[in-house]
């Protein structure tokens, strides 16, 4: 039986393959950097006079931005790679759209719930979300950006056949739990900070009123 070697599949020669990873490694870094420099600093808030609202929306066309170079970069380095046979079937390749049109779902559902300053990084500006959402798609999951996202990758790999694109998606899988796990627990302090100020608040209040 032959054993196939990750290097017949997969070209790693093309740059366009180290430079997708780069830029799929960079994006939650460098939002991940800007967000606590706002939250300790109110860098971004400063920069535009105070108006945290402007800003965060600054930070979200940003974000955006870097998202679609991403995309791009991902195709260029998928279109220089070599397609296997075994992924070349229709079958793969519906389910290749499937997957696209399911991420995008939950990426773009995920995003009408929270709105664009819940979306991206609001909580740093100190715009809260007023309660948890759990209508669709979290119910489904609790972070429908990154596995939405990390099924749109799964599935452009599939409608390309490129076996690359699986080993990127398994890194944008990698790069968005390391994410989470570094964004959760912060998050989850600004709002822990925010409910026992709102307690100390109306706690003062039952006092006043008696
Ligand atoms: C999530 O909510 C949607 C819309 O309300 C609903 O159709 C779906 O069945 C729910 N899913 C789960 C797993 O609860």
């Amino acid at each position: 039986m032959a054993s196939v070697q990750l290097s017949e599949l997969v070209d790693f020669s093309q740059k366009s393959l180290l430079i997708s990873a780069v830029s799929i490694a960079f994006n939650p870094t460098f939002w991940n950097i800007i967000a606590r420099q706002e939250y300790h600093n109110k860098v971004l808030t400063r920069l535009f006079g105070g108006k945290s609202q402007t800003a965060c929306y600054f930070l979200a066309a940003t974000i955006f931005s870097l998202g679609i170079v991403r995309d791009l970069l991902y195709e260029r380095a998928l279109r220089h790679q070599p397609s296997h046979p075994l992924l070349e079937t229709k079958e793969v390749t519906y389910f290749g759209f499937a997957l696209l049109a399911l991420g995008n779902l939950l990426v773009v559902s995920s995003t009408w719930q929270l709105g664009i300053t819940g979306t991206f990084l609001g909580d740093y500006f100190g715009i809260l979300m007023d309660d948890i959402v759990t209508g669709f798609p979290f119910n489904v999951t609790d972070a429908p950006m990154y596995y939405g996202s990390t099924m749109s990758f799964l599935g452009s790999a599939l409608v390309y056949a490129k076996p690359a694109g699986l080993l990127v998606t398994v890194f944008v899988l990698f790069v968005y739990l390391v994410a989470l796990r570094f964004e959760n627990p912060f998050t989850a302090g600004i709002y822990a900070k925010r409910d026992a100020e709102r307690a100390a608040v109306s706690k003062s209040d039952t006092k006043k009123t008696r």
